[in-house]
């Protein structure tokens, strides 16, 4: 291979997508991109500014002075900070969740961003994942992955992840029904939508441990790669 490799993995919430990834990565010794976290950070700038999430009019001009920062710790966890503040933390809030899928719609903050992890990726050696990696951020990515599990275990996941953080009643069906808002917004806007590429690798995690999973994909790429 003449340059490092890109690798892409996309799919829907609560595939596993972070852990996995961020696991992968690790073994690989390259670079990890959650590409979430940039639309994330932009949301929570957004509502920081007192702005309509609908109004792209209003949104365009923070574009131009965007200074979306990542930087990947020892542990491999990404820090994000945007314009001075660090929001690694706060734009997992359940605020941030419900909005970012529609500030993820508009054609200038895909093209911004869509800009920026190109140029993360320009030198390759990098694990990236999102909801358009394959298809639009990289199509040309050595090995593209979708990783995916039905609504109901990654609402199952969900909760877990809630109760660990102390929310003991939390509501399956709700989270359910929040997951499926969101896929259906990711896979029907107009823009680069979550689709699984053609040329994808599909893993169903339905079943399976962030370890498991972690281990196929290791698997995948010696078959392709050594
Ligand atoms: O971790 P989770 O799956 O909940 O979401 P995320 O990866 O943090 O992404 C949050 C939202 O950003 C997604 O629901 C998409 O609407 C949007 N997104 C996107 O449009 N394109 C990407 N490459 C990554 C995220
Ligand atoms: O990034 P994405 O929304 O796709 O998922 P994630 O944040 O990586 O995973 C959501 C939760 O599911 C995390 O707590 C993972 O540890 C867990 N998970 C799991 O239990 N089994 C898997 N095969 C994948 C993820």
């Amino acid at each position: 291979m003449p340059r490092k490799p890109i690798i892409a993995i996309d799919g829907p919430a609560g595939a596993g997508k972070s852990t996995v990834t961020r696991a992968f990565a690790k073994h690989l010794g390259l670079i990890y991109l959650d590409t979430g976290a940039m639309y994330r950070a932009l949301t929570w700038w957004i509502h920081y500014k007192g702005i309509d999430s609908n109004d792209e009019d209003l949104i365009k001009p923070l574009l131009n002075n965007l200074d979306l920062r990542l930087f990947l710790e020892d542990d491999y966890k990404q820090q994000v900070w945007i314009n001075g503040h660090t929001v690694t933390e706060v734009i997992r809030s359940p605020q941030i969740t419900a909005d970012v899928s529609l500030v993820a719609t508009h054609r200038s903050v895909r093209d911004a961003l869509t800009l920026q992890q190109k140029k993360v990726g320009r030198q390759g050696g990098l694990v990236a994942e999102g909801r358009d990696i394959g298809t639009a951020v990289f199509p040309y990515a050595d090995l593209k992955i979708f990783l995916t599990a039905t609504s109901r275990e990654r609402a199952q996941r969900r909760a877990n992840d809630l109760r660990a953080q102390g929310f003991d009643d939390c509501d399956l069906y709700e989270l359910e029904k929040q997951i499926i808002e969101r896929d259906n917004i990711d896979y029907s806007r107009a823009i680069a939508p979550l689709r699984q590429s053609s040329d994808a690798i599909v893993i169903i995690t339905d079943k399976l441990s962030c370890q498991q999973v972690v281990q196929v994909l290791v698997n995948v790429f010696q078959d392709q790669f050594l």
